[in-house]
């Protein structure tokens, strides 16, 4: 299944991607991830993604199209895949559409104010991409890493002036796919604002794994 999950900063994309890889066996892309790899390791993507990402701007279309691209083209992606944090715009999707057959856009549902308490809590792993959460999904180890064993950061986009420019970003630019995958018949939303145990248990309903 080439799957989509849709939903604002926060909302939980990352966390039920490291789920469903093991249900349906078949790699997760985070466009967020791979540009911060990029930005930690000093590369000319990451140089031109830095400024955007900081301002809780979305970075230009040809660059992350260009990027997803490339990594939807790798051996790993053939028996599908789970796309984290794209597309985000119409002309993304249309992009990928020329590239790739979708089954289905998962939106999760989170209110803004969820939003922010959540984002005050996060803790990730820069080298794996690992993601947790103070209270609701903590390390065993306080800030290092569960899988493997580096020390845990707040991503430098999580102070709330910041997530609060990614939640406009969010309503204005990436919120009108819902309409453009309900159009294709394609898109199923659940409540992304119960625990984590609960919105797997959403997911794998609506997806019927
Ligand atoms: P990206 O990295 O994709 O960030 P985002 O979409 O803003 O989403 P987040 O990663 O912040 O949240 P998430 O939904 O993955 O939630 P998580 O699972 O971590 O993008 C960052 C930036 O890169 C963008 O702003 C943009 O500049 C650029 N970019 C990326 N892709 C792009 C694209 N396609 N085009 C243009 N620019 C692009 O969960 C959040 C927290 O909540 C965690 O602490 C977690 O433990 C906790 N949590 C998760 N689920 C639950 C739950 N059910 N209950 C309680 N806590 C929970
Ligand atoms: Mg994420
Ligand atoms: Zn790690």
């Amino acid at each position: 299944m080439n799957l989509i999950l849709l939903g604002a900063p926060g909302a939980g994309k990352g966390t039920l991607a490291s789920y469903l890889i093991e249900q349906m066996g078949v790699p997760s892309i985070s466009t967020g991830n791979i540009l911060r790899e990029a930005i930690k390791n000093n590369t000319p993507l990451g140089q031109s993604a830095k400024e955007y990402m900081d301002a809780g701007k979305l970075v230009p279309d040809e660059v992350v199209i260009g990027m997803l691209k490339e990594r939807i083209a790798k051996r790993d992606c053939k028996s599908g895949f789970i796309l984290d944090g794209f597309p985000r715009t119409i002309p993304q999707a249309e992009a990928l559409d020329e590239i790739a057959h979708i089954d289905c856009a998962l939106s999760l549902e989170v209110a803004d104010d969820v939003i922010e308490k959540r984002m005050t809590g996060r803790r990730v792993c820069l080298r794996c991409g690992a993601t947790y959460h103070v209270e609701a999904n903590p390390p065993r180890v306080k800030d290092v890493c569960d899988i493997c064993g580096d020390k845990l950061v707040i991503r430098s986009d999580d102070q709330a002036e910041v997530v609060r420019h990614r939640l406009e970003t969010y309503h204005e630019q990436t919120e009108p796919l819902k309409g453009y995958y309900e159009a294709q018949g394609k898109l199923k939303s659940i409540d992304g604002a119960q625990g984590i145990t609960a919105t797997e248990k959403f997911a794998v309903e609506a997806l019927g794994l």
